[in-house]
């Protein structure tokens, strides 16, 4: 038995998604152990994610949510130093950051870094500048109609909800896998965080996967299929999103909402 099955709680699938519970794992992550030099922090994170899904990363400031993000992106800060990342059959742990990205793995950080000087669109071209390519720009336009209405814009000007989608847009035009998004909400109004999520469910039903990471716990539950809470760097959750909606202790105690 792996981590994850002795610490998952049996809990029911969202009843229009329960095709995920038996779909085969796409994603597998395994015992994640990484290392700012001596600083250990992420402490043997386990989790497994089905094609299609969207995954909450949630937990406190400074549970480790980034630091596993950019563990999966391989970014090499933190230093992976023990376990397995497995994505669609390859294995992302022998790879660098660059490998990582070709074979899927794409991270939207949290300062969405819009390079200066240029516009939406060349935002965009420069995005798809390196092969494997993925959607092409007018498949972004559809998705973003805003985008389209800015093309000719300088990106840094942008709103900040219009950068979060400038950033999300940018990955898409990567051959991407795994969307990993870092507080994309942060700093946003409501009703931009509503427009943001509707957005990433059609992501979703294109069939790319996404973990996300949120402050902003309740939005992130109620877009996610399944959630994993980190406590001091270690998986303590690892259930449906509905679960933790649900529990207002286990919410209490890790994410103090
Ligand atoms: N570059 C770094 N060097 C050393 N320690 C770091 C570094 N970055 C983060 N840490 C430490 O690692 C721990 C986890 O940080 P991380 O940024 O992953 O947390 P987080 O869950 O994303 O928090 P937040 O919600 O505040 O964004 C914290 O104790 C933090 O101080
Ligand atoms: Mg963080």
């Amino acid at each position: 038995m792996t981590h994850v099955e002795a610490i998952r709680k049996p809990g029911p699938f969202d009843k229009n998604r329960n095709m995920a519970a038996t779909a085969p794992k796409y994603l597998s992550v395994w015992d994640l152990q990484a290392y700012y030099g001596e600083s250990y922090i992420v402490q043997g994170v386990s989790f497994d994610i089905h094609e299609g899904e969207i995954l909450a990363l949630l937990g406190r400031n400074g549970a480790g949510k980034t630091s596993t993000l950019r563990t999966l992106a391989r970014l090499g800060d933190p230093q992976l130093h023990h376990g397995e990342i497995w994505l669609d059959h390859k294995p992302l742990h022998e790879m660098k950051a660059h490998e990582a990205a070709q074979n899927g793995m794409v991270l939207v950080p949290e300062d969405r870094r819009i390079i200066p000087g240029l516009t939406v669109e060349e935002n965009l071209q420069l995005a798809q500048i390196a092969p494997p390519h993925g959607w092409s720009i007018e498949r972004v336009y559809e998705l973003f109609p805003r985008l389209a209405e800015r093309r000719r814009q300088e990106g840094v000007t942008l709103s900040g909800g219009e950068q979060q989608m400038l950033s999300i847009a940018r990955a898409l035009c990567r051959d991407i896998k795994v969307l990993l998004l870092d507080e994309p909400y942060e700093g946003l109004a409501p009703v931009i965080v509503q427009e943001i999520a509707k957005t990433l469910e059609m992501i979703r039903d294109q069939g790319i996967t996404t973990i996300i990471v949120e402050q902003n716990a309740v939005a992130a539950l109620k877009l996610a299929d399944r959630a994993v809470i980190l406590d001091i760097g270690k998986v303590v959750f690892d259930g449906s999103a509905q679960e933790v909606l649900d529990d207002e202790a286990l919410r209490a105690q890790y994410l103090a909402i």
